[in-house]
């Protein structure tokens, strides 16, 4: 009897120091965090890399290392506003007419570190990548309608006029990410980690248990987020909403169920690298469906995206789609049969 007990005294023992032990790991990462808000926003001071070659994009370094025939005045107004997006076009700011975002998200919200992380849509390059064609208007875009995308979606705003010292700021910036011509075309540096999707419809009664696990403490149970400072909301946020009125529109790519998987499986919770992920392709497929199946706005314009409804994507969360799937598959999965059929229709229609 005694030894039972013992056993069992040194098993509760040791499971409590395991779980100090993963709630201080929780609690380092979470007051670092805190630390950096201070007095100025994470995203302006946080550099995830393990490439170092990515750390010469250090704005901070910019002065010491000035990059040729580039206006580095610009470079830092385009920085500024692409990391506090909110004080100069945000839904509140003073001047009505600056109004240009419906929201107050600020670029590097998604774009993480200034756009200099892997996996996180980075801008590394992408002076590189347009004008390209885009499926998604059936238009050559170049960078300044691209950039008016997130503008229109992932801000749920308008766009920003071509001449204007915001967009010829980012822009500015934009060049200077792309003047080390090896590191243009890397994949980690185009777009979003891509998961494996599961072949099965997410379960987002599951998506919301993990959400109120892993993401409820930084983007609150209502997924509303935390502003910087309640008294004055155009600062910006710590933490970005998730859904509701003052989230991405249901047009932005983060709407879609992949996209949001992987950019939660690559980045999230804050701090996490997508070469050493946290949450599984499983989870980060339960809880996107669950985040992006909540109340978004959506912009006026949807049914025009796409004007050839085959180019659409399995997961484009709206329609009108030309297929025989429910919107809801559309949102939740499964998505490989969807894809199967587009795929088959395309082969149909060269024929
Ligand atoms: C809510 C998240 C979010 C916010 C905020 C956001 N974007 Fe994006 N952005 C995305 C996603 C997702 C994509 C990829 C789109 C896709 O998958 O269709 C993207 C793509 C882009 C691209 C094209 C990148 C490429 O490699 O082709 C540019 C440029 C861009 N965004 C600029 C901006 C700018 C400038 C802002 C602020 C005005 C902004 N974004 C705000 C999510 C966001
Ligand atoms: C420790 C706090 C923390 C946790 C936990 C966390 N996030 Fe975030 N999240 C952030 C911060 C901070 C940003 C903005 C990043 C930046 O600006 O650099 C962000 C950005 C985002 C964005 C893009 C911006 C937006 O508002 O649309 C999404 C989507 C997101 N998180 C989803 C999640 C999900 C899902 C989870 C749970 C798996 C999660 N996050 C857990 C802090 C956190």
């Amino acid at each position: 009897m005694k030894t039972v007990k013992t056993i069992s005294k040194a098993l509760i023992i040791l499971c409590l120091q395991l779980g100090l032990i993963a709630c201080k790991k929780t609690e380092k990462k979470y007051s670092a965090y805190l630390e950096l808000q201070k007095d100025t926003l994470t995203s302006e001071t946080q550099i995830f890399t393990s490439d170092p070659n990515i750390l010469k994009f250090n704005i901070k370094n910019i002065d010491q290392h000035p990059p040729k025939g580039l206006n580095i005045e610009l470079i830092k107004y385009g920085y500024k506003f692409l990391t506090t997006t909110s004080r100069y076009v945000g839904y509140v700011v003073s001047n009505p007419k600056k109004r240009y975002a419906g929201n107050n998200l600020a670029c590097v919200n998604c774009h993480i570190s200034g756009g200099t992380k892997a996996y996180a849509g980075s801008w590394i390059g992408v002076m590189s990548s347009y004008p390209a064609y885009r499926t998604k208007n059936g238009k050559v875009n170049d960078i300044y309608m691209r950039i008016n995308g997130c503008m229109e979606r992932s801000m749920n705003g308008r766009p920003l006029e071509k001449d204007s010292k915001e967009m010829q700021g980012v822009v500015e910036y934009f060049r200077w990410l792309n003047t080390d011509k090896k590191l243009n075309y890397l994949p980690q540096y185009k777009g979003f980690l891509k998961i494996d999707l599961p072949k099965r419809a997410a379960d987002t009664i599951k998506g919301k248990a993990l959400y109120n696990k892993e993401c409820f403490y930084c983007h609150g149970t209502n997924g509303s987020g935390i502003f910087f400072d309640d008294r004055n909301v155009s600062k910006g946020y710590v933490y970005p909403p998730l859904w509701g009125k003052q989230s991405y529109n249901l047009g932005a790519g983060m709407a879609k169920l992949g996209t949001l998987a992987g950019f939660i499986k690559g980045n999230m919770p804050y701090g996490v690298e997508a070469n050493d992920p946290k949450i599984s392709d499983e989870d980060a497929y339960d809880i996107a469906a669950y985040v992006n199946t909540k109340q978004r706005p959506s912009p006026p314009d949807l049914e025009q995206d796409y004007p050839d409804r085959l180019t659409k994507g399995a997961d484009i969360p709206y329609g009108p789609y030309d297929d025989i799937f429910p919107e809801i598959q559309h949102r939740i999965g499964p998505l490989q049969p969807i894809k199967r059929y587009y795929l088959q229709q395309l082969k149909e229609r060269k024929k």
